[in-house]
């Protein structure tokens, strides 16, 4: 039996996968290992997104070498979305890697392993399915700090927004049975967990029919929270095309279901978003984000915004830093604009706007977005939140940090409070990424 190291890059759904596979490998009694040294195998679980998170792996490959030089017995293995999008051609290109093993293959891996030692050949996975979604298989939580944990309930995506390679990396969408989900919930629960985070590409549209009866996501989201109050439920990601109120609804009636909302914008233009794909425009997002407010005046907004796609005047880009004052996000992931192969605006669209302006419109957003987080932080204090307790604070021992229900960081001294604890906490001072606070009763 063998050795296994797991790295991971990329989203959340990527971690997830990796704990899947480290609970495929443990069942065939191969042992997953924390010290690369120790590793018969490198599994590296990857992310194609954009071009530089393919750069990044391909750094690490090439790192890699002198590890193998000193082990002869270690054999590199590639997974996750750059597997799926390469395919055997991973292979060709870099040596040093003996197998690829796409999204919907992980079942796979034991017998690929076992090819790779005895035989010696090189091995490439990579078929999609319309139905894997590995229900049946409990997780192996990787780095787990014992009180939050993943939980995937849905694949793929089949959006086809115009810049975004994940449709071709990770298939049709589909859900997965619900029992099965709520059970891994409540046995996450029961082992002391507090948190879960259910995850999918887009999870609005979850939907499991079973017996003549559906379960949308409303209704799961309703029955992971009635597991108990003491556990709090995220999730990631809503598309604002079909974010309902219906959810609003069952968000707004459980306390424990977290008040923060992920709906990626992508652009404030109305022509970049259908030029996009992305099936709303401005005035609908915003509509929806009235909505929020309406159910849930204290959740936070979060989002995801593309600068420089194809065709993108500077009058366009001033409408998403419209946007952006309009909304007030409490948090932002901001990307540059990377044409990926496969998709339509590879197909169809110009990557023209020049490198060097994607850059300064980017950091316009940046910086746009730093001065809001840090207004929007700063009515906080004074204000007392309930805080999940989850580690030390990274620059002081003394301090102990969590999140709220808006999954803001708070940091705090430690008195006598615990990981894993649900604390109340006044907010006393902030930076734009950071709350502070004191303890209370
Ligand atoms: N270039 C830049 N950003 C992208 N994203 C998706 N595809 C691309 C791309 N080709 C961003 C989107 C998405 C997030 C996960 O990554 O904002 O919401
Ligand atoms: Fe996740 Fe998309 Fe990257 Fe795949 S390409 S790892 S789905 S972000």
């Amino acid at each position: 039996m063998s050795n296994i190291y797991i790295e991971t890059y990329g989203c959340q759904m990527n971690f997830a996968d990796s704990e899947i596979v480290a609970s495929l490998l443990q069942k065939e009694g191969h042992s997953v290992v924390t010290d690369i040294e120790q590793a018969d195998y490198v599994l590296i679980n990857t992310c194609a997104i954009r071009d530089n998170a393919e750069q990044r792996i391909r750094k690490r490959l090439r790192e890699l070498r002198a590890l193998q030089g000193r082990h002869k017995q270690l054999r590199i293995g590639i997974l996750g979305c750059m597997a799926e999008r390469l395919q055997s051609q991973l292979m060709v290109e870099e040596e040093n890697v003996s197998f690829v093993v796409g999204p919907d293959a992980y079942r796979r891996l034991p017998a690929i392993l076992q090819q790779v030692r005895q035989q010696g050949t090189k091995a490439s996975e990579t078929e999609l399915s319309t139905t894997e979604t590995y229900a049946d298989i409990e997780p192996v939580r990787l780095g787990s700090n014992g009180i939050s944990a993943y939980i995937s309930i849905m694949r793929g995506c089949q959006n086809y927004c115009a810049y975004c390679v994940v449709p071709y990396t990770r298939g049709r969408e589909r859900s997965r049975d619900p029992e099965t989900i709520v059970a891994e919930a409540r046995s996450l629960f029961d082992q002391g967990y507090k948190e879960v985070t259910l995850l999918g590409q887009n999870v609005n549209s979850y939907r499991f029919s079973s017996n003549g009866r559906e379960v949308d996501f409303p209704e799961l989201m309703h029955r992971v929270a009635e597991i108990s109050p003491l556990l709090r439920v995220r999730f990631a990601t809503s598309h604002p095309k079909d974010l309902s109120d219906k959810l609003l609804e069952v968000m707004a009636s459980h306390s424990n279901i977290c008040k923060c909302i992920h709906l990626p914008v992508q652009s404030g233009s109305d022509r970049m978003l259908k030029l996009m794909n992305r099936h709303y425009d401005s005035a609908w997002y915003l509509d929806r984000i009235a909505a929020i407010r309406r159910y849930m005046p204290d959740c936070s907004i979060t989002t995801d915004v593309i600068a420089g796609f194809c065709t993108e005047t500077e009058e366009e880009h001033q409408m998403t830093l419209e946007m952006f004052r309009k909304v007030r996000y409490d948090y932002a992931y901001m990307f540059k604009f990377s044409m990926r192969p496969d998709t339509y605006a590879a197909k169809h669209l110009q990557d023209d706007i020049p490198e060097a302006e994607k850059t300064r419109r980017l950091e316009e957003i940046i910086a746009l977005q730093g001065e809001i987080a840090l207004e929007n932080n700063r009515k906080e204090i004074g204000k007392t939140f309930e805080v999940l307790v989850e580690g030390e604070s990274h620059r002081s021992k003394e301090q102990l940090f969590g999140r709220n229900s808006q999954n803001k960081v708070i940091v705090f001294d430690r008195g006598d409070a615990k990981p894993g604890q649900y604390i109340m906490v006044k907010v006393t001072d902030c930076t734009a990424a950071t709350l502070k606070g004191v303890r209370v009763q």
